[in-house]
C-alpha cells in the first residue's frame, strides 16, 4: 500500500499484522498497532520526543542485568505488572485474589525450616514478628503439604544480598504446611524500602515527585501439585507507604494483620517486647504447579 497521509499508515500496518499466522499473536499485534497509533495520534507526539522514547527504551535494556531488572521495575511503576496479576487470578479479576508480584529478590533453593523455626540466620536487631500462615483452597479446605517459601526484607529495609552485615539466605526460609494447611516461624518485623532508583524509572519518579517506596510486607511462593503457584505479598497496613506503594501492588485481600504486643509473650521464651503478630490465610486456586524463573541469581 502506498500511503497518502497519516491515516493510511495504520490501515497499512495492521493489515500486515492480520495477516500473521499465529492466531494469539495476531490479536497482540493488531492490538497493539491500533493502540500504539492512536496514542501516537492522542499526544501529537513530536520527532524529538519519539527519538527520547527509543533512546530510554535502549537504557532500560542496557540496565538490566543478573541482579537487576529495569524493565520489569517500569512495568511495576506503569501500573502494568499489577493489573496483568490482577486480570490473570481471583477469576478473571473480578474477585479478590492472594496473588501479588513476584518482586525482583526471590531466590530458588531457600532452605527449609521446621514449623515453629526462626529464619533470622545472623544478629538482626528488630521487634521480634512470630508469624502463623494458613493454606486454604478455593472452598476453604485446608491444603497439606504445601510448600512455604518465605522471604522478606530487613528491619532496615534491606534484602540479605543487597546487605554485607546479613548471612545468607537471611530471613528466608522453607516450611511445609501439617493437616491443617498451616505453617509457623518465628522472625523480625520487617521495613519498607525503596526500589532502586539509579536509572530510567528513578529520573520518572523525580519528574513525577513520586516517592520510590514500596510498603513493608511478607513474600510468600507456595507451591503444591494440583494448584496455580501462589506468589503473594502481605502488607503492613501501618507503614507509613500502605496507599502509595510505588508498585501500585496493594490491594484489600493483601493487607495482613500485624498486631503489637505489650505484654511479654505468653509461651514463647527469648520474645522481647514489643512484639507483634501476624496470621495470615492464603487461598490457592486450582491449576499448574509451575514454578517461576528467578528474577536473579
Ligand atoms: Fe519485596
Amino acid at each position: 500500500m502506498i500511503i497518502k497521509a497519516s491515516n493510511d499508515v495504520t490501515t497499512a500496518v495492521v493489515a500486515v499484522m492480520e495477516r500473521t499466522p499465529d492466531r494469539r499473536l495476531q490479536e497482540i499485534m493488531v492490538s497493539l498497532v491500533r493502540h500504539l497509533h492512536a496514542f501516537v495520534r492522542d499526544v501529537r507526539l513530536t520527532e524529538t520526543e519519539f527519538r527520547e522514547a527509543a533512546a530510554i527504551i535502549n537504557e532500560m535494556g542496557k540496565l538490566t542485568s543478573d541482579t537487576h531488572n529495569e524493565t520489569v521495575l517500569m512495568a511495576g511503576s506503569l501500573g502494568v505488572s499489577s493489573l496483568v496479576c490482577l486480570l490473570n487470578n481471583g477469576d478473571d479479576g473480578n474477585t479478590e485474589t492472594s496473588q501479588s508480584l513476584l518482586g525482583p529478590f526471590w531466590r530458588m533453593h531457600s532452605p527449609p525450616v521446621p514449623n515453629g523455626g526462626t529464619i533470622v540466620r545472623s544478629d538482626t536487631p528488630g521487634d521480634p514478628l512470630l508469624v502463623t500462615g494458613r493454606v486454604i483452597d478455593r472452598d476453604g479446605r485446608p491444603i497439606q503439604g504445601a510448600e512455604v517459601d518465605i522471604w522478606h526484607a530487613s528491619p532496615v529495609g534491606l534484602y540479605e544480598q543487597q546487605d554485607p552485615n546479613q548471612a545468607d539466605m537471611n530471613l528466608r526460609g522453607k516450611f511445609t504446611t501439617d493437616a491443617d494447611g498451616c505453617f509457623w516461624f518465628r522472625t523480625v518485623r520487617m521495613a519498607g524500602y525503596p526500589i532502586p532508583t539509579g536509572g530510567v524509572v528513578g529520573r520518572l519518579l523525580a519528574a513525577q515527585n513520586r516517592h520510590p517506596y514500596r510498603p513493608a510486607h511478607l513474600h510468600a511462593l507456595i507451591l503444591k501439585e494440583g494448584y496455580k503457584v501462589l506468589i503473594s505479598q502481605v502488607y503492613d497496613p501501618d507503614d507509613p507507604h500502605i496507599d502509595s506503594d510505588v508498585q501500585f501492588g496493594v490491594t484489600r485481600a493483601l493487607l495482613g494483620d500485624y498486631i503489637r504486643h505489650d505484654d511479654p509473650h505468653p509461651s514463647e521464651s527469648g520474645v522481647t517486647t514489643p512484639w507483634y503478630s501476624l496470621d495470615y490465610t492464603f487461598t490457592m486456586a486450582p491449576g499448574e504447579a509451575v514454578l517461576p524463573r528467578p528474577p536473579i541469581k
